[in-house]
């Protein structure tokens, strides 16, 4: 029976019970996340609850989110197309500057074809989820992005992961598949047709998979979290020796590393051996989506295939329109790669003669290890307390135990905000109070 003074049903008092009890346990735990209200542009300062902060938290490495030749761009997109696409790409959503922007990424990430997601989220769904299948392997880094986590679930494919750039163990993943490949019965389809008539599985999809035994190699080419880089020559090496194909996420390294900003393959000149790669907008290039870039096979494939591509209404044309000027003063402005990378090899100098402790990182992206949730979130109130917004990044987001402050650099910081957020960390370093315990 429901308490007199109930609305609800009992199965939803109980839920709703054990919701309250479950969000209670993570106060206790130090892992309650709460939405910040953002009151300003995603400048080097920000407005958050009614306060100015310096923030080093964001992605929006090269400072275009806010550059007035993109915001522009957006708007002349507004007056021309309006706001919404009202539909998906394959109806009548496939605004024209979508086509100009994927013509452009292409040309910049020097592949013949790319493809615009929804989400840099949506791209490693539907990467994995369409070409990975019942019969195929995935191997991946255990430190990859969540999408790329999710996608290999979401797939039909085995996955197993390596420990965080541990090669040797990836060679030693892929030398067991191949001898077992063969005697391994591929997995049932988990997606129940009935569930979503509208919407079925697309029976062509198993047409040419049949357990072909395909192996994906899938990396981060910057780990979010870490802002260190895959060696992927080593696994591109690993790919041709292992006849396994390589898809790279260069969310993150997309117009920061790499001639032009054109990502670590290039940097790491193993371009030809990326079977997929995918980028997001949302990052360095100020906008929102993902996109992924291959051979057109690959993308015409995705267009027929990608589930999360095709059952989802098209971004907003001012999106590819913001995208598309963000690019191009990308590629014509290298100063602000250059300098954001210059910024954040000055910060990882001098937190190391600190005594921080800061990982491997080679990109904008600098994780300062502190441990426990407890101690990231008193170092975070404590700067946030001196003006300066670095969120503490908490599990399930990293391992256990490995809590941190993610500093993220932008090419728009001054030479002072960089000094009073080392400033501010010197202080901290030297304050028993939070540093006493993660020392
Ligand atoms: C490595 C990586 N891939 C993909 C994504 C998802 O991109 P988006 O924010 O565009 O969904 C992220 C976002 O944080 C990321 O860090």
């Amino acid at each position: 029976m429901n308490a007199p003074d109930s609305i609800y049903s009992n199965a939803m008092t109980t839920w709703l019970a054990a919701l309250a009890a479950d969000l209670e346990q993570r106060q206790r735990d130090h892992l309650w996340r709460r939405l910040p209200i953002v009151q300003s542009a995603q400048g080097p300062v920000i407005k958050i609850d009614g306060l100015e902060y310096s923030q080093f938290c964001t992605n929006n490495y090269l400072g275009l989110a806010d550059h007035p030749e993109v915001v522009d761009a957006a708007r002349q997109a507004l007056s021309r197309w309006g706001f919404g696409s009202g539909a998906s790409r394959l109806v009548a959503g496939s605004m024209q500057t979508h086509h100009e922007l994927e013509l452009k990424l292409a040309e910049f990430k020097h592949t013949q074809a790319a493809l615009m997601f929804t989400s840099g989220y949506a791209a490693n769904m539907a990467v994995l989820g369409t070409f990975a299948r019942a019969g195929d392997w995935i191997i991946s880094d255990k430190l990859n992005h969540a999408s790329l986590l999710d996608a290999a679930r979401f797939s039909q494919a085995r996955h197993r992961t390596y420990g965080h750039l541990n090669y040797q163990r990836a060679a030693s993943l892929l030398a067991r598949i191949k001898t077992q490949l063969g005697s391994i019965p591929p997995t049932l389809d988990s997606i129940d047709p009935t569930e979503n008539p509208g919407n079925q599985p697309d029976e062509s999809r198993d047409a040419d998979s049949g357990g072909l035994g395909r192996i994906f190699l899938v990396t981060d080419s910057v780990f979010s979290m870490d802002g260190d880089l895959a060696d992927l020559r080593e696994l591109a090496a690993l790919g041709r020796s292992h006849e396994s194909l390589l898809v790279v996420d260069e969310a993150h390294a997309t117009g920061v590393l790499g001639p032009d900003g054109r990502g670590v393959a290039a940097l790491q000149d193993v371009e030809i051996d990326v079977a997929v790669g995918i980028g997001t907008l949302s990052k360095a290039l100020g906008s929102v989506g993902g996109f992924v870039f291959g051979e057109r096979s690959v993308i015409e494939t995705l267009i027929n295939r990608a589930r999360h591509f095709i059952y989802t209404t098209a971004l907003p044309a001012a999106c590819s329109s913001a995208a598309l000027a963000a690019l191009q003063i990308a590629i014509n402005e290298p100063q602000r790669r250059l300098r954001v990378l210059a910024l954040a090899q000055r910060v990882r100098t001098e937190l190391a003669a600190m005594g921080y402790v800061c990982g491997r990182s080679q990109s904008p992206i600098i994780p300062v290890l502190l441990g426990s949730s407890q101690i990231a979130l008193a170092a975070a109130e404590w700067l946030k307390d001196r003006g300066i917004f670095v969120p503490a990044i908490r599990p399930p987001t990293v391992p256990p135990n490995t809590a941190r402050l993610r500093i993220s650099l932008m090419a728009t910081h001054t030479d002072e905000q960089v000094e009073s957020l080392l400033k501010a960390l010197q202080q901290m370093r030297e304050n028993q109070s939070i540093m006493g315990v993660a020392r």
